[in-house]
């Protein structure tokens, strides 16, 4: 049975960015891969050269990759014009990502730099977004293991990574198919010789993926706690079942199986796989707490609202509606504040390292 996921949404007002070091850390790493796409470029046109960010949430994590990469662009094309646009679904917070990238909101670096033609849109990157062959280089961070649908319930479990069976095996075939529809809308946007970058969440060779390689399993935690809200009485067996994030971590294999069959339809549309690797950015959380920076409390306190920046909305929404708004806040946040009583009461092994499959993508000329 297919359920409605509930509505996907990073926490707002600069929450999300300021609470994802990690995440900036991931696209830095993705910058020597963006360089490499430009340097293959012919930047001669006389068309706007055009940059999209797909999947940004509030922009501040990718403001630095954005600034190099114009700077970049200014120096080697001086007269060509710019243009950077930020994606996310209608109800991300643009409002902050707009004063985000303008500088406005106070203690933050904006984009920086001037004369670049910024623009946003919440149109879905499971849709067309862009007139055809009008993006000369993508980008997208983190945002991609995020399904277009929830395919299955996992009772039991919170993630795919515990699906078994008949739900497994609609998780993959849907990731396998939302995969193929991302990378067909992006071949018709991309100009020829365009490219896109891609970090996305996935399983790497060892069958290490977020918050699961080696300590701790966070998902697991993630599910014992919502399941210890139910024993306490707080909330229903269906609230129980209803909390799935409608994610998958893709395998290696399945990330590059569109482009390694040569009659794929990705192929067709003139797509070919220019890098990809994975890559493990160790917690930065649990490396300051390792360093002997925090006390296990003061860990806990920064490590737990990084979890609940992008975790937050899926556990709200498995909360039955009719409960008053103030009375489902109260219990998230009973939820959150137990996850971080027990990282401080025992921080052995807690880390959410992140586990990214970075690829680089061209469209034939
Ligand atoms: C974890 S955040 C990553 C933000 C930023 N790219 C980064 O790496 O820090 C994931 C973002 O993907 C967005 N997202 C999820 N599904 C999406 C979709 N179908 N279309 C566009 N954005 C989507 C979410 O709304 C969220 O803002």
């Amino acid at each position: 049975m297919t359920e409605v996921a509930p509505p996907i949404r990073m926490r707002g007002a600069g929450y999300y960015s300021a609470n994802t070091v990690g995440a900036k850390l991931v696209i830095d790493r993705a910058l020597p891969l963006a360089l490499r796409a430009i340097g293959e470029m012919d930047l001669s046109g006389p068309a706007p050269f055009a940059i999209a960010d797909f999947g940004a949430a509030d922009g501040g994590t990718s403001l630095g990759l954005h600034r190099a990469v114009l700077s970049e662009l200014r120096t080697r094309a001086p007269q060509r014009q710019l243009t950077l646009t930020h994606t996310d679904l209608p109800h991300n917070d643009f409002s902050t990502l707009f004063r985000l990238v303008q500088g406005l909101l106070p203690g933050r670096e904006g984009l920086g730099v001037p004369g670049v033609f910024s623009f946003a849109s919440g149109t879905s990157f499971y849709e067309p977004i862009f007139p055809d062959a009008s993006v000369n280089l993508g980008f997208s961070a983190t945002a991609m293991h995020w399904l277009s649908r929830l395919p299955a319930m996992i009772s039991d479990h919170v993630h795919a990574v515990f699906a078994v069976g008949a739900a497994r095996a609609a998780f993959a075939a849907q990731a396998a198919a939302d995969w193929e529809c991302i990378l067909l809308h992006r071949a018709r946007e991309l100009a020829p010789g365009g490219q896109v970058v891609f970090a996305n969440f996935g399983i790497d060779e060892q069958g290490r993926y977020l918050g699961a390689t080696g300590g701790r399993n966070m998902h697991e935690r993630f599910g014992a706690h919502w399941r210890a809200l139910h024993v306490a009485g707080l909330i229903g067996k269906d609230e129980v079942a209803r909390a799935t994030f409608p994610q998958y971590y893709r395998s290696v294999a399945e990330f590059r199986a569109p482009f390694d069959d040569d009659t794929s339809a990705v192929r067709r549309a003139g797509l070919v796989l220019e890098e990809c690797f994975t890559v493990l950015t160790p917690c930065p959380y649990a490396a300051r707490f390792a360093a002997g920076e925090w006390t296990a409390a003061e860990f806990a306190a920064a490590y737990v609202p990084t979890l609940r920046s992008w975790s937050e909305s899926m556990f709200f929404g498995a909360l039955d509606p009719a409960r008053p708004e103030a009375e489902r806040r109260d219990i998230i946040d009973r939820f959150y504040a137990a996850y971080e009583a027990e990282v401080a009461a025992d921080p052995a092994g807690h880390a959410m390292d992140y586990v990214h499959c970075f690829m680089r993508v061209r469209k034939a000329e």
